[in-house]
């Protein structure tokens, strides 16, 4: 394999590289994977059409704009899909962004009176009082002014008001999925430098993909994987990756930015706004519905690994018993998994006979116990109608779970499954 190909592949499995790319860098998704190891896997397959059924910050589409094919996804994190959606308005009008920022901004230096948000227990530890006085101005600006909020212009206004939220806190907020309000960063940024930035990024990159040859031929739904999929068209590619069984949360991924546009209250709101709708993906997930293991182990969707996952199921269930936090993994590996095998079967009629799918995704080990998630995966995806599996490992990796000492191997790769 050619050594550039083979990095690419490497790579495939993170967000950083996109930070270079027009469009992309718009907003840090440290969930999201290479777009150029998209752009590759769309031309080695000479793909004319290509689905995402777990957008996120909208990778796999816009790598199909790149490649001039029509491509179409859903995401089911109501906050995660308008990052996607602004993304995908990068044939917006330049005129009329540089009128819509031009008002924007001037009625952000109007606004002088807003509320003072230093005691809300989030935003008050991770800015200080003029920091967070500006973004309000910010947030007041965007929702008080005139500018149709559907059109794209606006979305990106909307877009960049929230990309600046991490890089405008001067506590830990890069690392993505929780803030950390007692560590400081070595500097942070101002809002209005930051935005102006962000403006000039946009319009800059905007002419780029132009010389590129972009074609927009994207869209994004708000949509529930588990739930039946209607789409345009058969796709003869996709290429995704889904939340992995290892208790990464993501509905607490957005609370700085749902909190800060008053989408939710708090921790407490995350379960019933935006968690609710994913994957089962995460213990706190499993809790809030107090999942019954006997239940979710008869489900018919699961038979073709039963005799694999009812003893891993079981196993959690009695090492939780032992842990201080009795998390309940054993819970969320049936159901992660009982989920999957319904999305499965949800894609087979939108793949067309001979299509490819790939599957990003990682194995895991909650309290010590190995979930072999690309394997299982591989077999629910044969039960629901595709035709056969494959597992190229890229790399080994670990998690940190946040409560365990153990040195269960772990690995991460492509799962490809043949339609
Ligand atoms: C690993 S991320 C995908 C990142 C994407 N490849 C990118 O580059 O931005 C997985 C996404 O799946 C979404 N998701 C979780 N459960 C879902 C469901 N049931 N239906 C649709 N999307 C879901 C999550 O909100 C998350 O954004």
């Amino acid at each position: 394999m050619p050594v550039a190909t083979e990095k690419r592949k490497a790579r495939s499995g993170t967000f950083i590289d996109n930070l270079k790319l027009p469009v992309h860098r718009w907003f840090r998704y440290s969930a999201g994977f290479s777009a150029e190891w998209v752009k590759s896997v769309i031309e080695e397959n000479r793909a004319t059409s290509i689905f995402d059924p777990f957008v996120g910050s909208g990778t796999t589409l816009l790598a199909g704009d790149s490649c001039s094919i029509p491509s179409e996804g859903i995401e089911s994190h109501v906050f995660v899909k308008r990052i996607a959606d602004a993304k995908l308005s990068w044939d917006f009008d330049r005129k009329r962004f540089a009128d819509f920022v031009s008002d924007f901004l001037a009625r952000v230096e109007n606004l002088n009176d807003v509320e003072d948000r230093s005691d809300d227990k989030l935003l008050g530890k991770i800015y200080d009082r003029e920091t967070l006085s500006i973004l309000e101005r910010f947030r007041l600006s965007y929702l008080d002014c005139e500018l149709p909020k559907e059109a794209k212009e606006a979305k990106l206004i909307w877009l960049g008001i929230t990309s600046i939220l991490r890089p405008c806190s001067h506590a830990g907020t890069a690392q993505w999925q929780y803030v950390l309000p007692n560590k400081k960063k070595n500097s942070s940024k101002s809002p209005f430098d930051a935005f102006n930035a962000y403006c000039d990024q946009v319009v800059a990159d905007s002419f780029q993909v132009l010389t590129e040859g972009w074609h927009k031929n994207s869209s994004v739904s708000l949509h529930d994987a588990r739930e039946t999929i209607v789409t345009n068209r058969e796709y003869d590619l996709l290429v995704t990756s889904p939340p992995y069984p290892n208790n990464y949360d993501y509905a607490d991924a957005t609370r700085l930015e749902m909190t800060f546009w008053k989408e939710v209250e708090g921790w407490k709101d995350l379960q019933s706004v935006v968690r609710k709708n994913l994957l089962r993906s995460c213990s706190q997930h499993s809790a809030a519905e107090r999942l019954d293991l006997n239940s979710l182990l008869k489900e018919d969707l699961l038979s073709p690994v039963i005799d694999e996952i009812r003893p891993v199921c079981e196993t959690l269930a009695e090492v939780r018993m032992t842990k201080g936090g009795k998390k309940t993994y054993h819970t969320m590996v049936a159901a992660y998994f009982s989920d999957l095998a319904k999305i499965f079967s949800n894609l087979r009629p939108i793949m067309a006979q001979g299509s490819k799918v790939c599957f990003v995704i990682g194995d895991s080990a909650p309290y010590g116990v190995h979930v072999p998630a690309d394997r299982w995966l591989g077999e629910l995806a044969v039960a629901a109608g595709f035709k056969g599996y494959s597992f190229e490992k890229l790399r080994d990796r670990n998690i940190k779970w946040d409560n365990r000492v153990h040195k269960v191997p772990l690995h991460e790769g492509n799962l490809w499954i043949e339609g």
